[in-house]
């Protein structure tokens, strides 16, 4: 528990034991699941947090509400994560209301069985007063689900943003930001948006302009810091990566039976550093397999303007894990890249003519026919000082 203001308190919990988040996305550094409570005249608790930690959020929440009663839970969002504890708050706090949108009301019978009468039902921008201060609620559908809506607490200029404006990363004890926080989440927070969040750039547009006329002080999302002295850092990220804006780079990824298109990756990589490109390279199969995979590789598509990929031919295809990523690129509608793919072969390439298809499709820029490349690689044989002169010219 941690007191942030005379009225707010963080009690949420961090999780540094899950190996991958949603069963996908590896979590190197943890993650923290983010509630609050609101203490007035009313007593109000936004959001809960992921099974497995009863105990913990009890005594947080307790530790923060001392003997008082919790009137409302406020559930923004539904995925598990934050409501998990919900049928828990209801049977420790029988008289506690639930306060939550329409489109809440059947998920909560579904997953908790919530009866609709136990629910306090409200539209956008409607309000509820706890005595000195009031909440008032605003819909984000798909930020991250159709459901979820933030909630407004203006007389202190904070915003309960839900998943938006979240992080990977657990979080220290201060649980509020300092100067060099932002620094320290950057990478984490691209990651989480490109692995959660990524495909509903639009929505997130949206979002980010409802919320512009906001006076916002503080910003307590679900996930990561709380957020007072890195906020336009934190929005304007936000705002960069649901524009699908990026810097000049290159992202190499690829996967390799055998290390023949790994060495063509490798020998890239060091034609791109020689010329002082920045790049990242993310190997997705096999036992130099980076331990971020297809999570790593797309932060770092929502980093760079380039995306390079090699993959060998696999009975007549792209091979699978390259595929997972290539799916993986088009179901965030990824837009507005440069692209070239490479891999070697035995008999007939396919997968490079396969995967500049996919990449047609997805309307990228494609520097040319690619390099399928018979066998092992040499440096006669593949030429990838050509393509790191392509790739270093600015666009
Ligand atoms: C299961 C399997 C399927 C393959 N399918 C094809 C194929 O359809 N066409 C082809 O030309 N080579 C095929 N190959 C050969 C590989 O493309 C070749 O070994 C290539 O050099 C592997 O590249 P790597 O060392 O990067 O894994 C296949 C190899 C394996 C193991
Ligand atoms: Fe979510
Ligand atoms: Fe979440």
């Amino acid at each position: 528990m941690k007191k942030i203001s005379d009225r707010v308190f963080y009690v949420g919990v961090n999780d540094d034991d899950k190996v991958l988040f949603e069963g996908l996305w590896p979590l190197p550094v943890g993650v923290s699941y983010n509630s609050y409570v609101v203490v007035d005249q009313k007593v109000a608790l936004v959001d809960t947090v992921e099974s497995g930690f009863e105990e913990e959020f009890l005594a947080n929440v307790v530790e923060a509400a001392g003997d008082r009663q919790i009137d409302y839970l406020v559930v923004n969002h539904m995925e598990p994560d934050h409501s998990s504890l919900v049928a828990l708050m209801i049977q420790r706090y029988p008289q506690l209301k639930i306060v939550a949108n329409a489109k809440t009301v059947p998920m909560l019978a579904g997953y908790y069985g919530v009866s609709p009468e136990d629910i306090i039902v409200m539209g956008e921008g409607d309000s509820l007063s706890l005595g000195s201060c009031s909440l008032t609620f605003h819909m984000i559908p798909m930020v991250h689900w159709p459901e979820t809506m933030v909630t407004w607490l203006a007389e202190e200029g904070t915003l309960f943003s839900g998943d938006a404006f979240g992080t990977f990363g657990s979080v220290d004890e201060d649980v509020v930001d300092c100067e060099e926080t932002f620094e320290q989440f950057r990478d984490e927070m691209i990651r989480y948006y490109s692995n959660i969040v990524g495909k509903y750039g639009t929505p997130v547009q949206t979002a980010l302009k409802k919320l512009a006329g906001f006076d916002i002080k503080r910003i307590c999302s679900t996930h990561g810091p709380v957020w007072e002295k890195n906020i336009s850092e934190v929005v304007a990220l936000y705002d960069k990566m649901s524009r699908y804006e990026v810097e000049r780079g290159v992202c190499i990824v690829y996967g390799s039976m055998y290390g023949n298109t790994a060495a063509a990756a490798d020998a890239l990589a060091m034609e791109l550093e020689a010329r002082g490109v920045p790049y990242a390279i993310h190997d997705l199969a096999g036992n130099n397999a980076g331990e971020l995979g297809v999570s790593g590789a797309l932060r770092d598509v929502f980093k760079y303007d380039t995306i390079v990929v090699g993959s060998p031919t696999y009975n007549n295809g792209i091979f699978p894990p390259v595929e997972t990523f290539m799916k993986a690129l088009q179901s965030r509608l990824i837009k507005g890249r440069r692209f070239y793919a490479f891999g070697s072969y035995t008999w007939s390439g396919a997968s490079v003519k396969l995967l500049n298809d996919l990449a047609a499709a997805q309307n990228f820029e494609i520097l040319g026919d690619g390099l399928s490349f018979p066998q092992s690689y040499t440096r006669e044989k593949v030429d990838m000082a050509a393509i790191a002169e392509v790739l270093s010219t600015v666009r």
